[in-house]
């Protein structure tokens, strides 16, 4: 096996971290004291029993229902700024260079939150971590599938300008995945395009969806990578197409297991994916809930595939690299 050095070391690229999952414990309850919340009465008290509630989640659902309790702590532009900022600080000490970080509008905009106060806060912490910390970053704006595809249309219109400007680099697709299927989204991904054509896309797809979801994903969606994607490996077909296009998955070991979809890390297919040249990256999604960031999530990787050799880890690296949506000067810099 690898050493630890060897993976802090190795260039990473994140690719699957959505900026609300990075809230701690205790940077959500003093963000409630602060911004006056009250969280309900069912929710843990305190950082401690939180944590203990962290340590088993049943599925995607459960998780999902603590994971946008949390979220109403976030108030104010500085709230948006001081979370994502957490998370730059702790992803540099773990020999992070880039980061494609997924946002949710909705779950702002629904409790009367500007998507500028929401996007500018993130924003500035991703310039200043570029600045102070040299991690490159873009922001890709998620629509949750559990909400009308009316309403989502209405999101992206919303955020038409930083779409335009570029603030908003791509469009994804996140929440509940399983009775929300990809062609329901088939308008909100055509209407973003129609805003850019050159918007990056992507979708979660075979995380506790089937191989179909993947498929629908590209053909109905246009999406250009996949997140999770790892129900691919029940379609022979599709995994000759992912390597064939070069289609990444950004793979989410720590939350693959904390939500039941595997029972351990080894049983991710990830070798599978390596022997048919089906291009991923691995990725911490929410790591606050999780149990772990980017450099976790390799080390646990390392233990559960012990034959991994440099090389392999090196492949690892460089699919994660060209996987990127950032440009060919930066990609020759990772
Ligand atoms: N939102 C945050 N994390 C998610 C995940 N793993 N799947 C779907 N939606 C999410
Ligand atoms: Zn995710």
């Amino acid at each position: 096996p690898v050493s630890p050095e060897f993976l802090k070391e190795l260039p990473k690229c994140e690719h699957h971290l959505h900026l609300e999952g990075t809230l701690e414990p205790d940077l959500l309850f003093p963000l409630a004291k602060r911004n006056q919340i009250t969280l309900p009465e069912t929710f843990p008290q305190t950082v401690e029993e939180l944590q203990e509630k962290y340590n088993t989640f049943e599925d995607l659902q459960d998780f999902l229902n603590y994971y946008y309790i949390g979220t109403n702590v976030l108030i104010n532009e500085q709230d948006f700024f001081d979370l994502a900022w957490a998370y730059f600080e702790k992803v540099h000490k773990q020999g992070l260079h880039h980061a494609e970080v997924f946002y949710d509008p909705q779950s702002h905009t629904s409790r009367g939150i500007s998507i500028s106060t929401v996007t500018r806060g993130f924003q500035r912490a991703c310039e200043k971590a570029e600045l102070e910390l040299g991690i490159t970053s873009k922001l890709i704006m998620c629509l949750l599938r559990h909400m009308e595809p009316r309403e989502c249309l209405e999101t992206i219109e919303s955020a038409k300008e930083f779409i335009e400007d570029g603030t908003i680099s791509g469009l994804g697709l996140d929440s509940a995945e399983r009775p929300f299927p990809p062609n329901l989204f088939i308008e909100c991904y055509e209407r973003a395009r129609e805003i850019k054509s050159d918007l990056n896309l992507t979708a979660h797809a075979g995380e506790e969806g089937t191989a179909q979801y993947v498929t629908d994903s590209l053909d109905l969606l246009n999406a250009g990578r996949i997140d999770h994607g790892i129900n691919s490996i029940h379609d022979e077909e599709l995994i000759q197409r992912l390597a064939n296009e070069k289609i990444m998955l950004t793979v989410c070991p720590l939350s693959n297991v904390k939500l039941q979809v595997v029972k351990s890390v080894s049983e991710l297919p990830l070798q599978e994916f390596l022997d048919n040249n089906v291009p991923f990256s691995l990725n911490s999604d929410d790591p606050a809930y999780f149990g772990g960031y980017i450099l976790d999530n390799y080390l646990q990787v390392a233990k559960d595939f012990p034959h991994w050799d440099y090389n392999v880890w090196a492949r690892i690296a460089k699919f994660g690299i060209e996987g990127s949506w950032c440009e060919a000067k930066r990609k020759n810099e990772l």
